[in-house]
């Protein structure tokens, strides 16, 4: 198939290039280059450096007959304070790559979406059929793409599917996490090991949970991709699916920390700040939907392993 990858520079976006590549897929990556690396664009795909909102033309040359679209803004903390970005890029921005596909006349997409959109869960596993209340900029604007896409699948006839992914971890392809901007625990820690940091903060220490951290569930950039390649074909034309992605199992904040000292052999001094507003003690998902209707099974659930494979990814 011809796709088109928005993002595709980025962490995620460039593992699942990697991955189509693979599958004999032709594909273009479309990135700004924003929070995204050239180098990590996979060698085999063609790569166009232009911003959502000048997708139009690149849409019209490439004429894809898919897009994965992971180009976005995803920092919390961020969207807060400079909510005009986040609105811009991953509203507006997406409204110009919908109008884009419209024009060349594509009409299949698969949208990174976030377990931020459901805010603080009532009930843990989350299940896709839970309150959507964001509690950031950042949730809130991904709410508004899931809405666009039940727009688009209804009156033009998209095909969508949006992938409410939980934290995402490893490597893969030799591929890892570099953002420029690092805000996700195992990265950070692992930067801690490499001496690149001093100290990792805990943000409250005091949640009801087992060992009073956070819990979050890890879901490794494999088992994502794996979802991203069977959802590419799954709906019919006029149909927008949402599903969750995560392994299932939570992990807490503490139980990282241990494992990263155990995979690395390295010590990892940590500092316990306060707790941050609007982070909920726990976030795991059910992804039995996905599961039930596509076949995808996690296959990394055990957490030394996602670690090991972020660890030797960044040593390289
Ligand atoms: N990493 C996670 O744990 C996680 C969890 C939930 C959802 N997500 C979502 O998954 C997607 C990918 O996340 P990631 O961790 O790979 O982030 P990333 O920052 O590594 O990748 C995003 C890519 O999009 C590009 N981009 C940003 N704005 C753009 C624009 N206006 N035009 C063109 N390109 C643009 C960036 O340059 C970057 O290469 C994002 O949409 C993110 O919100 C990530």
């Amino acid at each position: 198939m011809r796709v088109l990858v928005a993002g595709g520079a980025g962490y995620i976006g460039s593992v699942v290039t990697a991955a189509l590549l693979e599958g004999g897929h032709e594909v273009t990556v479309l990135d700004d280059l924003s929070t995204g690396h050239a180098d990590a664009v996979p060698s085999g795909a063609r790569f166009v450096q232009a911003s959502l909102h000048d997708s139009a033309p690149v849409l019209a040359d490439v004429r894809p007959e898919a897009v994965l679209h992971f180009a976005a803004k995803s920092l919390v903390g961020e969207s807060q304070v400079k909510p005009e970005i986040y609105w811009d890029t991953n509203v507006s921005g997406t409204l110009a790559l919908l109008e884009a596909m419209r024009a060349a006349d594509c009409r299949r997409i698969v949208f990174s979406s976030t377990a931020a959109t459901y805010g603080e869960p009532e009930q843990v596993p989350i299940r896709e059929d839970a309150p959507t209340r964001p509690t950031n900029t950042y949730g809130a604007t991904k709410l508004a793409v899931d809405a666009m896409l039940t727009s688009y699948a209804a009156a033009y006839d998209f095909a969508a599917v949006s992938l409410r992914y939980f934290n995402v971890a490893g490597a893969a392809y030799g591929l890892g996490e570099r953002h420029t901007t690092e805000t996700h625990l195992i990265p950070i820690a692992l930067q801690v090991v490499a001496g690149r940091r001093e100290h990792l903060t805990i943000y409250g220490e005091d949640y009801p949970t087992e060992d009073g951290t956070c819990i979050r569930d890890y879901i490794h950039v494999e088992d994502l991709s794996d979802a991203h390649l069977l959802a590419l074909t799954a709906p019919s034309p006029g149909e927008h699916r949402i599903y969750n992605l995560g392994n299932g199992t939570g992990f807490s904040v503490q139980q990282v920390i241990d494992a990263v000292r155990e995979v690395t052999g390295h010590p990892v001094p940590v500092e316990v700040g306060q707790r941050r507003a609007g982070d909920p003690a726990q976030l795991v998902a059910s992804s039995d939907r996905i599961r039930a209707d596509l076949g995808w099974t996690p296959k990394h659930t055990d957490l030394a392993g996602i670690v090991r494979d972020a660890w030797e990814t960044a040593q390289k």
